[in-house]
């Protein structure tokens, strides 16, 4: 037997009980030759003494420990001399005095020490399973267990069945590219990895499945950043004969179980609800974060005949005037000044015109093309007091908020607005725009995915073709401003889904070619039938209270989508490539 306890269950209770222990050396300290070796395990320290009065030969064989040395110990659990005692470890009040030492295996030039703080994050992915030794990243991985569990057990008790779909697949657009495999036995045909179990979940439905789950992979090549990796894992739902609420009632009674279980705590249920157009109008954003306020208040009132021309115009050309109050923002510099303005230009504004209120002054240069009847309206409506920063948005309104919605977020982080909350603020966001323009493409492309059901009252727009005007019945759900999941009531009925394709720009050929499968199996009696994904990751980086979801997944990628510590992607045989078919082009970047 290596051990008889882990290095977090010793107490006073055990004092006096010969043990065995193993596990590395977190921390080794040399007091005038007593030697003071903090063990670790998976499950926390106990400290181990090596005294020379107690046992003289192992206590010279500790001498030559090292940081991350991994031993067993095998001796009598004591009390921790009176006042150094460590009521911050559950073990603090006991030591164990070791009778034997056994060196298991030795560790050597330690690419970085396990208790700094390192920002060389390369450097960490590239020795990931040392990273991983990390209490902090060890305890991630230990509520990200708790969470699939949770979560496994919650769909199960309401009739969920879990169930596989490939990854060696065919394409289904999520808006993202695909990754591609090519296929040995068919030269010059090629797998998609799936970007979700979309089209898979679905076809479960016509088969019959009614409740479906999984814990899915899925793979989208798209641009890196802290919430997103090209592989991630979807809590993914499908379920037969549901409206809406029966998917956010239970999403939202997954969710409540599933910080029961990882955090011990009752969330408050039903979740608030916003339509996309009030979030997007009150925050200028489709996943707000409403743990502070910064409302976006509507001027149109205020400026339709303003001297103001950069108002008055955007209000004559159909825009809106908009803006936020950034309480005690007054003081702020030159530099954020221009970081703000810069973001406003990045989101499509020509400008971010602000009034800073110091010392009873309105301080502005747009302040003298207001009247006094403006300046009223404005006082009352934004509540501007001393030491409050207006910031302004004129223009289209999905600019005018979106600009705003930007600002908000970033005088937010400056003004560390949410630093040491513990507010968990969920909500659902509901009827999304169904398509959405792409002047690049110039064409309408899906604003959730193609097999998204238009809202009934709205369907009569779509032989309009009033496509920028339909609403879905696709809705996120959001916590504390991160989209942790979305969904949607589906299409069932193939001359709807044949419609919706052709509003996409999709010909009646390439839909056979594309998604033949999926219309023919809707001819077969498709039950009417809808669902969501949660975005697991980000779900456990919230509940972790990391800013990354590299923090909550074993081996993840950089931001440039290499796995450093196996070195892929790679270059292959040339040998694998000619059994493929493939020739490289030789361009390289
Ligand atoms: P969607 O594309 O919204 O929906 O994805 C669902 C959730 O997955 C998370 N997510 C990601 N997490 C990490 N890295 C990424 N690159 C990434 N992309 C998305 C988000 C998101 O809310 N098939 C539909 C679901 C459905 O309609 O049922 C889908 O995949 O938290
Ligand atoms: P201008 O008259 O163009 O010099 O603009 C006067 C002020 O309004 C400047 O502070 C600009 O940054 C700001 N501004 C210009 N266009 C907009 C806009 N669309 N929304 C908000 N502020 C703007």
């Amino acid at each position: 037997m290596y051990r008889t306890h882990h290095c977090n269950e010793l107490r006073k209770t055990d004092i006096g009980r010969e043990v065995k222990l193993a596990g590395w050396v977190a921390v080794r300290r040399d007091h005038g030759g007593v030697i003071f070796i903090d063990l670790r395990d998976r499950e926390g320290l106990t400290q181990v003494v090596f005294r020379p009065e107690e046992n003289a030969e192992v206590a010279k064989q500790s001498h030559a420990l090292r940081m991350e040395d991994v031993i067993q110990v095998y001796g009598k659990v004591a009390p921790r001399l009176p006042g150094t005692e460590n009521p911050k470890l559950p073990t603090g009040d006991i030591e164990v005095l070791p009778q034997s030492l056994t060196i298991l295996n030795r560790a050597e030039n330690l690419p970085f020490q396990i208790d700094a703080e390192l920002s060389n994050e390369d450097l960490e992915l590239t020795y990931r399973y040392f990273d991983l030794r990390r209490p902090r990243l060890s305890r991630n991985l230990q509520i990200r267990h708790r969470v699939t569990q949770a979560t496994r057990q919650y769909l199960d008790s309401q009739g969920f069945l879990e169930i596989e779909t490939p990854i060696l697949s065919k394409s289904t657009p999520e808006g993202a590219r695909d990754f591609l495999v090519p296929s040995r036995l068919l030269p010059g045909k090629f797998y998609a990895l799936p970007q979700a179990p979309q089209q898979y979940k679905q076809l479960l439905m016509v088969a019959g499945i009614e409740k479906y789950f999984q814990i899915a992979k899925a793979f989208r090549d798209e641009d890196l950043r802290a919430d997103r990796q090209p592989e991630f894992t979807q809590i993914d739902i499908e379920a037969s004969f549901v409206m809406p609420n029966d998917i956010y009632t239970l999403t939202e009674g997954m969710l409540a179980a599933i910080f029961k279980a990882a955090r011990g705590i009752e969330i408050p249920l039903p979740f608030p609800r916003l339509t996309y157009r009030e979030a997007v109008n009150t925050f200028g954003s489709d996943k707000p974060d409403r743990r502070f306020g910064m409302r976006l208040v509507d001027l149109g009132e205020v400026f339709r005949s303003s001297q103001f021309k950069v108002f008055q115009g955007a209000l004559a050309e159909g825009g809106v005037v908009k803006a936020i109050n950034a309480e005690n923002f007054a003081g702020i510099t030159i530099g954020q000044v221009d970081e703000l303005t810069a973001i406003a230009k990045t989101f499509g504004a020509k400008g971010l015109a602000f009034i800073k209120v110091e010392n009873g002054e309105w301080k502005s240069p747009i302040v003298k093309f207001f009247s006094e009847a403006e300046k009223e309206a404005l006082h009352s409506k934004l509540e501007i007091a001393e030491g409050d920063c207006i910031f302004f948005a004129a223009g289209k309104w999905e600019i005018a908020c979106e600009v705003l919605g930007r600002i908000r977020l970033r005088v937010a982080e400056i003004q560390k607005l949410t630093a040491g909350s513990t507010d968990l603020d969920f909500l659902w966001v509901t009827d999304f725009p169904l398509m959405q323009w792409s002047a690049e493409e110039n064409k309408w492309n899906a604003v959730h995915h193609p097999f998204t059901r238009p809202k009934a009252e709205d369907l009569p727009l779509l032989d309009q073709k009033k496509f920028g005007e339909m609403r879905a019945d696709a809705y996120d759900v959001v916590l504390n401003g991160v989209e942790i999941g979305g969904g949607s009531v589906r299409i069932h009925e193939p001359e709807l889904q044949a419609k919706m394709f052709g509003a996409l720009g999709v010909n009646p050929e390439e839909q056979q070619a594309k998604f033949g499968h999926l219309l023919r199996a809707f001819r077969l009696g498709a039950p009417p039938h809808g669902g969501i994904a949660l975005g697991l990751d980000r779900l456990v980086m919230l509940i972790c209270g990391e800013n990354t979801i590299r923090e909550v997944m074993a081996f993840p990628k950089n931001n440039r989508g290499q796995e450093l510590m196996t070195h892929s992607p790679a270059e292959v045989d040339p040998r694998q490539l000619r059994e493929l078919g493939i020739k490289l082009s030789g361009e390289k970047k």
